[in-house]
């Protein structure tokens, strides 16, 4: 995907990387143009994280990772290039380039888009026809209005074999542009319509094009909706059904529902902020679009067990997100289609105002489980709840919730409130255990496998490698190591390694890793090659042997401070008393 180097270069100077990166770490610690904090990408208690305002680019001296703003925004809100580019172009302002990928590639997503287009407006056109009359007849007993079926761009496929591939290929469309729409399947060597009489939903994206299709069969038959399989030019995951409509809502939120019909409905009925997931249980990636244009979602699923778990499933997702979500109770019937037939709009707008937080719906859905009126379901639902409760970070809601708990279940609230917090610490100590857990993971990716070479300080060595590299890189920096001694560094044999090289290149004398590795353990000598073998980026190398030096130095500083601090207690111990000999 290639963006004008121009489109780049002024993409990268709108979004300033710490102005980015600030608004997702807290960055405090400041060294140099440098600034720290905890990376967002591995669990860590002492910032190892940084970002140079000069240099425009974060780096991990923990877990590694780095890059500038655009490898920032895809690993942290986990999109693709294409996507990333589009989204900070979006937070500062910029227009997206049309031409933003390259011909060969721009033509195909290019024709597919185009085969899209062309294809919908022979659907909308079918409506008109006599063969169409069925289709038409379906859309005014499901009481959908015309204005809605032209604001969706309903249309209808016709019953029959090859209809679109004869009207597309008339207008110049090939075989392969009508396969890699996933309009055409091919059997036998002789192609045919996907979607065959069935009312067609076009799915259009957020920059308004037709990527896809939802086509829902006319009366009952199975299966009751065919969807677009994943093309060049749509992800099912990564899209939601009318968001190209509901993003221009001024609701001040979105709303959630399982099915196409539904959607359409709710935007009849005046609720113009009503997306659905194509299909497919919700994903993170369709949270994260959500994120984009609201904090607040309301789910309005079906009213149907498939549809409370679903719910259930989908409230997850919301979890830890920027998202305030709630859920929606149809207390009759199915689902907000017929909701809103049956009671009308205004009724629905009662029930989206009702619409309980999620906790509430969380303890209702426990509830179900359990029969109240026996110590056994009573029992049950307690602890369940109390366990669900215990997830909540705020002491508050633990408490208001937690009452209500002890209401339902007919216990005193103390009780409730002791077991949850019980279970809450009980949660805080897992956590911290996961935390060290992970902490363990990034020490063994950066820990040699071989054990007579352990690193005592995984992230000082990490360092400390990399002053290596940097140096057998380009014997030049040595003018940037300063009085950087082997003795400092926590890994002895690195060291080593480091004061050799130093004398070497002192004396103008060229250093080979071979020559290096005559000198050293097998061990150590293959680690060497590992070293050389990991990247690095040698147009800011000077910089980078600043910060390697910092991280040793701030390193050494710790590790010192905690042994003057094991020293001082041991001291202080001793002074009062409690010395290990008095037991
Ligand atoms: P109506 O029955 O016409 O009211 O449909 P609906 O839009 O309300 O859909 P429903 O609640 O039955 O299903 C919710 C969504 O799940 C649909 O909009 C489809 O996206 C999807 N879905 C339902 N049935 C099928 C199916 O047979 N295959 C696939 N792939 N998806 C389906
Ligand atoms: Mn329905």
């Amino acid at each position: 995907m290639a963006f004008s180097e121009s489109f780049l270069d002024e993409l990268i100077a709108r979004n300033d990387i710490v102005d980015v990166v600030g608004s997702y770490v807290q960055l405090t610690k400041r060294s140099g143009s440098n600034q720290f904090g905890l990376c967002p990408f591995h669990n860590e208690k002492t910032p190892s994280f940084s970002v140079s305002s000069d240099k425009q680019i974060y780096h991990c001296f923990g877990c590694g990772k780095g890059g500038g703003v655009i490898n920032f925004i895809m690993e942290i809100e986990g999109l693709s290039f294409r996507d990333a580019v589009e989204f900070l172009a979006k937070r500062s302002g910029m227009q997206m380039p049309e031409d933003d990928v390259p011909p060969e590639q721009r033509g195909r997503r290019q024709r597919l888009l185009e085969l899209n287009k062309d294809a919908a407006r022979f659907f909308y056109e079918n409506l008109s026809r006599p063969e169409g009359q069925a289709a038409l007849e379906y859309i005014n007993r499901r009481g959908i209005s015309k204005a809605m079926v032209k604001r969706f761009g309903l249309g209808y496929a016709l019953d029959g074999w090859h209809n679109l591939i004869e009207a597309m290929t008339l207008k110049g469309y090939s075989k392969r542009d009508l396969l890699e729409a996933g309009l055409a399947k091919e059997k036998k060597g002789s192609v045919y319509d996907v979607f065959r009489n069935r009312l067609m939903f076009p799915v259009i994206d957020i920059r308004g094009s037709v990527v896809a299709f939802s086509g829902r069969i006319i009366g009952e038959g199975e299966p009751k909706y065919l969807n677009s399989p994943d093309t060049p030019v749509f992800s099912k995951s990564r899209n939601l059904f009318a968001l190209n409509l509901a993003k221009k809502s001024k609701a001040g939120m979105l709303i959630l529902a399982e099915g196409n019909v539904d959607v359409v409905s709710l935007h009849q009925a005046g609720f113009d902020c009503a997306v659905a997931s194509l299909g497919t249980a919700l994903t993170r990636e369709q949270v994260k679009l959500m994120e984009r244009y609201t904090e607040n979602v309301v789910l309005a699923y079906d009213a149907d067990a498939a549809g409370v778990k679903a719910a259930q499933r989908a409230i997850s997702l919301f979890e830890n997100t920027g998202i305030n979500v709630k859920v929606l109770k149809i207390p009759d019937g199915k689902d907000p289609d017929e909701f809103i037939k049956k009671h009308g709009s205004d009724s629905f707008r009662v029930l989206l105002e009702q619409s309980d937080n999620h906790i509430d719906y969380r303890i209702m859905a426990i509830m179900g489980k359990y029969d109240l009126n026996t110590d056994e379901g009573k029992i049950g639902f307690l602890h369940e709840a109390t366990q669900m409760l215990s997830g909540l970070n705020s002491s508050i809601e633990r408490e208001v919730y937690g009452a209500k708990v002890a209401q339902y279940a007919g216990v005193t609230p103390e009780a409730v409130k002791l077991e949850v917090g019980k279970a809450f610490k009980r949660r805080l100590r897992q956590e911290k255990r996961q935390a060290e857990r992970s902490e363990m993971r990034v020490e063994n990716t950066y820990q040699p496998d071989d054990q007579s070479i352990r690193y005592k300080n995984v992230r000082s060595a990490a360092a400390e490698e990399g002053v290596i590299r940097l140096l057998l890189l380009d014997g030049g920096l040595i003018r940037s190591v300063g009085d950087l001694k082997g003795s400092e560094f926590s890994a002895p044999f690195l060291g080593a390694v480091f004061d050799k090289i130093c004398e070497k290149l002192r004396a103008h004398e060229t250093v080979t890793v071979s020559s290096l590795a005559a000198q050293l353990e097998p061990a150590q000598a293959s680690r060497l090659s590992v070293i050389i073998g990991k990247p690095e980026v040698l147009s800011e190398a000077e910089k980078s042997m600043a910060d390697y030096i910092d991280k040793i130095r701030t390193e050494q500083i710790r590790s010192r401070g905690e042994q003057d601090l094991l020293a001082i207690s041991k001291k202080y111990r001793q002074t009062k008393g409690y010395g290990e000999h008095n037991g």
